[in-house]
């Protein structure tokens, strides 16, 4: 396979992660999740106490630590100065500020100048990975799914009720809009009510690997 990259975008929860990491593996190439170098650099604000509107000490923060992202077919290492902190990125409280962080055009900046290092062919899953990551991308897949789906496929992962799950993913998308434009060139897939399977397969049968396992 020629060194492509395949993007897929969309909301919290709407099944693009799984989706993009089981495309991965079908492919044989690494996944690559964007959303944990956000996570990462909320990681830090956190436990340097920063203040997340201060987008430049959060920078500032962030020249004084290396953040390394590892990519793989089942699944990403993230390591801070040698630190794996991959278990500490999926949590309530670095939900609730991620978003914060995530707005500042300086580090969307730094966020796009890491993943644009990482050498090709990915499968790589965010909000903007075709729009402007990676606008050259062979392949872009946008996914929805209605926001009571995600919020039931969500409350899974985390132990809290269904509407307060609902209401996060609600806060999130307000907070990520900006982000969250789909390429003008991306496919579109609702995933409502569809299998993880059944979107695997649309992907593949688009980017023409259907056979290959
Ligand atoms: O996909 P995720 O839930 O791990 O992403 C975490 C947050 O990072 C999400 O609330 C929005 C932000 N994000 C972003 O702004 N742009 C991306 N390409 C990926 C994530």
């Amino acid at each position: 396979m020629k060194p492509e990259i395949i993007t897929l975008d969309g909301p919290a929860a709407s099944g693009k992660s799984t989706a993009a990491l089981v495309v991965a593996e079908r492919l044989e190439l690494p996944f690559v999740s964007s959303g944990l170098l956000y996570r990462a650099a909320t990681h830090l604000v956190l436990s340097h106490d920063l203040d997340p509107e201060d987008a430049a000490g959060v920078l500032a923060c962030l020249a004084d630590h290396q953040v390394e992202l590892i990519p793989a077919s089942r699944g990403n290492a993230v390591f801070i100065d040698d630190e794996e902190v991959t278990d500490r990125l999926h949590n309530d409280a670095v939900d609730a500020t991620v978003s914060k962080v995530s707005r500042h055009p300086q580090l969307r900046s730094w966020v796009a100048a890491r993943l644009r290092e990482i050498p090709g062919p990915f499968v790589v899953e965010g909000r903007d990975m075709g729009k402007v990551v990676f606008p050259e991308a062979a392949f872009k897949f946008y996914l929805t799914a209605p926001a009571e789906e995600r919020a039931l496929r969500r409350v899974g992962e985390r132990a809290a009720a269904l509407d307060q799950v609902a209401e996060a993913i609600r806060r999130r998308d307000t907070l990520d809009a900006r982000q969250l434009e789909s390429a003008p060139d991306a496919r579109h897939i609702d995933t409502g009510g569809l299998s993880i399977d059944e979107v695997v397969a649309i992907i593949l049968e688009e980017v023409g690997q259907v056979g290959k396992r």
